[in-house]
């Protein structure tokens, strides 16, 4: 399983932890939960999420959208012009980004791009900047880079390019990092073309993180730093307000076995990773651990697959219109 995302979420948190400082993430924590967040201890952090990549097909479900799924939704996008421009907000460190760019030129092979990129992270964006240097047949494209939050990009936006509009906009595995997910949806919209799109990934509503999510929102969902934000919130957003998207469900699994044999080393660091806490098993209350564990095995969540219990780690993809 490579390990894109890993370093992505790696890095993001050390970025974080440089750029405001752990004692002021101890603090929100603090304040906020009862127990202390997995980012908390880093190294453990790191290990349980490599442990999830390895466990899970997450990778593998993202990538066969982009080749086999997006290709036709980009064919629809540009209304003929010839210089597209594109948006990545939260790019990370432009793996994916570069993916959707290729599969946009297989279908525009003559057109130019404009590619804003929107990442806060000053890690990430120079991991971007060395994978565009390293990466051949990308001279049709021109990057800006824009080393901010979505919110701080709004203002920077409205000051400097209010009329100007975009063919594609993507926002993929972010949205939990921003405190008005439906505002920031919103907002990015309304820089669409009338034959643009706007892509968005989280994990489904349907998964069995949202149904967790759902269940155990007052104990595990209490962080400053991040939001237990689905497919399903944004779908009930846009249905409220009458905006047409489309919807596709990315089938991902995970193999989460080992979490109900009480002690095993993996268990512990694939629960801590579950429910974003440090040592779950040995720090929350006997009642939540055992409602957790209860849940995570219960056919809303999980199936039993030869023995090993398999949770559903489906991702949501939606698709909005402008
Ligand atoms: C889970 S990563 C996803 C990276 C990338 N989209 C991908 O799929 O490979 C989330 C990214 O969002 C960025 N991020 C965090 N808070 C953000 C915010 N408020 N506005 C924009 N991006 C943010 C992080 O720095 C990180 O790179």
């Amino acid at each position: 399983m490579p390990s894109r995302y890993a370093c992505f979420i790696a890095n993001f948190i050390v970025s974080i932890i440089i750029e405001i400082g752990l004692p002021r993430i101890t603090y929100y924590f603090l304040i906020s939960s009862p127990f202390r967040s997995l980012v908390e201890d880093y190294p453990r952090y790191l290990k349980s999420f490599e442990l999830f990549l390895e466990r899970s097909s997450e990778h593998q479900c993202m990538q066969d959208f982009i080749h086999n799924t997006l290709p036709d939704i980009l064919a629809s996008i540009g209304g003929g012009r010839s210089v597209f421009n594109v948006m990545g907000v939260g790019s990370g460190a432009g793996e994916i980004d570069l993916e959707m760019l290729a599969q946009l030129h297989l279908k525009h092979p003559h057109v130019k791009v404009d590619n804003e990129v929107v990442e806060p992270s000053n890690d990430m964006l120079h991991k971007y900047k060395v994978r565009v240097s390293t990466t051949p047949d990308l001279d049709h494209i021109n990057f800006e880079w824009n080393k901010m939050t979505a919110s701080e990009f709004e203002k920077h936006w409205q000051q400097k390019n209010p009329g100007e509009k975009m063919d594609f906009i993507h926002m993929i595995q972010m949205l939990y990092y921003v405190t008005d997910p439906e505002a920031t949806v919103s907002f990015f919209r309304s820089l669409l073309h009338k034959d643009g799109k706007l892509l968005i990934i989280l994990v489904s509503g349907e998964s069995g993180w949202g149904k967790l999510w759902t269940t155990f929102k007052k104990q595990l969902c209490n962080t400053e730093i991040s939001q237990c934000v689905t497919t399903g919130d944004i779908k009930t957003f846009l249905d409220t307000e009458g905006i047409p998207y489309r919807n596709y469900e990315l089938l991902s699994q995970m193999d989460i076995t080992e979490c109900f044999t009480e002690g095993d080393q993996v268990g512990e660091l694939l629960l801590d990773f579950l429910t974003e806490v440090i040592k779950f098993s040995k720090n929350a209350p006997e009642d939540l651990k055992k409602g957790v564990l209860d849940l995570l095995r219960h056919p809303d969540c999980s199936k039993e697959v030869n023995g090993r219990i398999i949770f559903n780690n489906n991702l949501g993809v939606l698709v909005v219109e402008p």
